[in-house]
């Protein structure tokens, strides 16, 4: 009985180590060839790939993707729950969005993107253009909702500017266009470039902002255009934005006086202001840094701002869009931002230079007159201090 028993079992362990012989033969002949078994082992090693590149540390966070791990967290939430990002099955949200910001931080080919997540290039192309869709669509969200300085402000740079929204700029940022539109994009200095109308708030976030025309258009151009087309700029009576020198000086829209001394620099070697009009551009070239610096921090984050890209126009325009409203993810108010340090190494690009008069919208006396009276405001202020 004891003997029968023991055959047994030995019959078994013999049949069991049969049948995993057989399982180990499939799997080591063609292992390549068990769809769901690849599927999965490929998988884990992209969730491992994304681990590292993302949740290890903020630290490597902020390389790859120029954001810290929380506000990452909070950018995928609301592209779920907000712009209709969706998982597939092949691929989380998570990771559409790691992949699609890393583009914009290093502006690297699709070529080296394909072998750092493992994906190909229709798939990553695919990808940027539906988190690009999805992210585009947080745009009331994420835009400034402009806030006029008030009677009492005691901020130094904006107490003299009661009523401001904001300032306003345009700028350029090199793009790749086919051959046959060169022309129209070509700027002064011979780059292909596009013109971005940017508005900023006091505390450096943006408000609006619209890309899109060949460099050719001058400031006040696209500034008549931005402000006429439906859902365009408005500026509501009694306030108004601070625009530089490029512009003229006209109802909601202050510009400093012309053929005076303006930038920062000129202040900086112990100058002291003669007149009404040079202490006016003083105060308004302080004020109005802030939007250099929120342009300089955007282009420190995003290499593709920086650099002629490898995507068409359309989509250009979309992504410049995109980077503004990341960043007002990114630096909600009174937030210490890496970049920030970064920023003073970096050369900011010069204002918009004075010889060109543009004449974007009516002038009046009014106006005209408003601009005086804050002028002698701040003069007989600035006499009175010294
Ligand atoms: C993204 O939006 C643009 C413009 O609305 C549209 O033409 C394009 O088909 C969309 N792309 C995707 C992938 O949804």
């Amino acid at each position: 009985m004891v003997g029968l028993m023991a055959g047994c079992l030995a019959l078994l362990l013999a049949m069991r180590s049969m049948v995993v012989a057989m399982i180990v033969a499939v799997g080591a002949g063609r292992p390549r060839h068990l769809p769901d078994r690849t599927f999965r082992l490929d998988f884990h090693t992209k969730r491992a790939n994304l681990r590292a590149m993302i949740y290890s540390s903020d630290t490597t966070c902020f390389n790859q993707i120029r954001m810290y791990r929380a506000t990452f967290d909070k950018l995928c939430h609301m592209l779920d729950t907000i712009g209709g990002l969706r998982a597939t099955r092949h691929m989380l949200v998570d990771e559409q969005v790691a992949m699609f910001l890393h583009i914009l931080a290093h502006h690297v080919k699709n070529r080296v993107i394909q072998f750092e997540f493992g994906r190909s290039g229709e798939t990553i192309s695919r990808y940027f253009k539906l988190v690009l869709n999805a992210t585009i669509r947080l745009q009331s969200l994420l835009l400034k909702k402009p806030e006029a300085i008030p009677e009492d402000s005691n901020d130094h740079r904006w107490k003299w500017f009661k009523g401001c929204l904001g300032a306003l700029d345009g700028t350029h940022i090199r793009v790749q266009v086919p051959a046959a539109h060169k022309g129209r994009y070509r700027n002064r200095k011979g780059d292909i470039t596009t013109n971005v109308l940017r508005v900023c708030s006091p505390d450096g976030q943006f408000i609006f902002v619209f890309p899109g025309w060949e460099d050719s258009a001058t400031d006040g151009r696209v500034l008549r255009d931005a402000t006429t087309r439906p859902h365009g700029l408005q500026v509501p009576l009694g306030n108004y934005y601070l625009v530089d020198a490029g512009y003229s000086n006209c109802q909601g829209f202050l510009a400093p006086y012309r053929g005076q001394r303006y930038h920062l620099n000129d202040w900086r070697q112990g100058h002291q202001p003669q007149t009404a009009h040079e202490c006016f551009n003083m105060r308004h070239s302080a004020a109005r840094n802030v939007i250099e610096r929120c342009f300089g921090i955007l282009k420190l984050r995003w290499a593709i701002l920086r650099s002629p890209s490898f995507y068409p126009v359309r989509l250009q325009n979309r992504y410049i869009v995109a980077c503004c409203l990341l960043h007002n993810l990114i630096r909600p108010e009174g937030v210490q931002d890496p970049l920030d340090e970064q920023l003073e190494s970096f050369d900011i690009e010069p204002a918009t230079d004075e010889n060109t008069p543009i004449v974007p919208l009516e002038t009046t006396d009014v106006w005209t007159n408003y601009r005086e009276q804050i002028a002698n405001e701040m003069f007989a202020d600035f006499v009175a201090q010294r």
